[in-house]
């Protein structure tokens, strides 16, 4: 386990939508690196940028078609390793985004693929023996190649499956995961995870993890057998180098090797109960929102007993949101905002600020969807720096940005919340900084619930020496502490009296 995942706090960088330093209206990685001073500023120490490779973009840079080289819109791969250097100066660590389990129908591998005469990329994607016979169940595509065969997808049409085998096989041409081509795949992705650790990249994210062996059993054994030892490579070579998983069952995933897998916001799961609940009747039944029609009990069913089974293997990842999620804007206030966040920020595992969400940017409905997009769009706008043209992203005209900035009159801002002491950018600073200096909120630091009832507020756990104590409704409520503590930071009005915690209404506080 890298030992600096402990005190990481992940900002996650949508590169195109970042900052464009050349005019061109497409976010940079000179963009990124300008803004790094201000990474740090925010109190984060890592990112996660998303994909930045050669691609057609035809689902944002997830379809690669050269897992080496630096998309040209973004810069050059000397760029990147400048990015490297510059992070590391400031004590700030860089993963890259791994896709390894499709690539582009452009990528070189694919086109040797589709050819009729076979050579050494024939296996490395799934087919068919016939462009007549397709594939039960999964996506395909049938009639486009010279080759004799369908090939599988694995999410949108550009992006056909690489061959990890399958497990269960019922096809002639279905592979067993050892055969020697899907062993090839496995060892093409080692390579390229050398190729960019060599070169000064602290770790991957990785892309739908859990889809490499087709018809796997339900503990997706033989996909986690491919990363158990792709773990022991990093184990050996890299020890210091972190791999985050987009997996959704932390159980599986940190089993098989993962340092850490998000929690998404996946529909009814827990996350979901606490920022996203507005999809059955009576109103918004999320925990977060002030309206106190949530229940904590909720995310604690699905929580407690995940945390539980992997705190002695890992972290799972609370986000503010990510590129494909609606921002948490959407449906939440800047008061709720700044509760919800404090609460991300102080449960256990490594926490992901997504660009942006720092200052409440909106989620911005009826766009027009951009590079496979679509209703994840609105999450993908650029970033809003300053009240210049284009909000400080870029210098283009406004009719050649990569996306149209949030046209609203009240469109937050970093220079404007910079000077507000109670900005939500202000909040993020001050309890990401908190985290960073109290041993009671690293990602590895105890975490015990204290009181958590059906329907009532607040919520209030322990991280090692430290009480933390939620109330995201807009009414009253109070607790009994087992001491009598002091308040190390509070967000609303909290009263303390002998051992009784007195919450008003959207409060929050840590205690020590
Ligand atoms: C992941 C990415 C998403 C992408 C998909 C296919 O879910 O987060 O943006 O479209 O995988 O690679
Ligand atoms: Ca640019």
């Amino acid at each position: 386990m890298p030992a600096w995942l402990k005190d990481a706090v992940f900002y996650e960088i949508y590169p195109q939508s970042f900052k464009d330093t050349n005019g061109d209206g497409i976010g940079d990685l000179e963009g990124i690196i300008e803004k790094l001073n201000y990474v740090t500023s925010l109190g984060c120490n890592a990112l996660w940028i998303n994909p930045c490779f050669d691609s057609p973009f035809k689902d944002a840079g997830y379809d690669v078609r050269d897992y080496k080289k630096v998309a040209p819109r973004y810069g050059t791969n000397e760029d990147l390793y400048r990015l490297f250097d510059e992070a590391h100066k400031r004590g700030i660590h860089v993963l890259l985004d791994l896709v390894p389990g499709h690539t582009s129908e452009e990528h070189e591998w694919f086109l040797e693929s589709k050819k009729a005469e076979r050579n050494q990329y024939s296996d490395r994607y799934v087919w068919t023996k016939s462009a007549f016979q397709g594939i039960g169940g999964r996506p395909y595509i049938g009639g486009e190649a010279d080759r004799d065969g369908c090939y599988m997808l694995n999410f949108f049409k550009c992006q056909p499956a690489l061959n990890y085998g399958f497990l269960k096989r019922t096809e002639d041409w279905q592979m067993a995961p050892d055969e020697p081509a899907c062993i090839e795949t496995k060892e093409a992705m080692k390579d390229i995870m050398r190729f960019w650790l060599d070169k000064g990249c602290d770790g991957f994210r990785v892309d739908m993890a859990d889809s490499l062996v087709k018809e796997d059993d339900e503990n997706k054994s033989a996909t986690g057998a491919i990363w158990k030892n792709i773990r022991e490579m990093l184990d050996n070579e890299y020890p210091e180098a972190a791999l985050i998983s987009e997996w959704s069952n932390p159980v599986l995933a940190l089993k098989y090797g993962f340092h850490a897998d998000f929690y998404l916001d996946h529909h009814g799961n827990g996350y979901n109960t606490l920022i996203r609940d507005n999809e059955t009747p009576g109103g918004d039944h999320s925990f977060l929102k002030k309206d106190g029609n949530g229940d904590i009990m909720r995310f604690l069913s699905d929580y407690l007993p995940k945390y539980d089974k992997t705190r002695n293997d890992g972290y799972i990842s609370f986000i503010t949101c990510n590129h494909d999620t609606p921002r948490a804007r959407r449906t939440l206030g800047f008061d709720e905002l700044k509760i919800a966040y404090a609460m991300f920020l102080t449960l256990p595992g490594v926490p992901f600020i997504y660009y942006g969400d720092e200052i409440g940017m909106r989620y911005i409905e009826d766009i027009h969807t951009k590079e496979g997009g679509y209703a994840r769009t609105g999450t993908r706008t650029p970033m809003q720096w300053d009240n210049s043209a284009n909000k400080g992203f870029s210098t283009a005209p406004a009719d050649k940005l990569y996306l149209p900035v949030d046209p609203a009159d009240d469109a937050p801002t970093v220079a404007d919340q910079e000077k507000d002491p109670s900005s939500l950018l202000n909040t993020v600073k001050a309890l990401t900084a908190l985290r960073r200096s109290e041993p009671g909120l690293k990602a590895d630091a105890e975490f015990e619930v204290i009181y958590a009832e059906k329907d009532e507020f607040p919520f209030v756990f322990k991280r090692g020496d430290l009480i933390i104590s939620v109330n995201p409704s807009d009414k009253k409520a109070s607790a009994t502490l087992p001491r009598k503590m002091e308040k190390a930071y509070e967000i609303g009005n909290v009263q303390i009296s002998d051992a009784s915690l007195i919450m008003g209404p959207q409060s929050f506080c840590v205690l020590r």
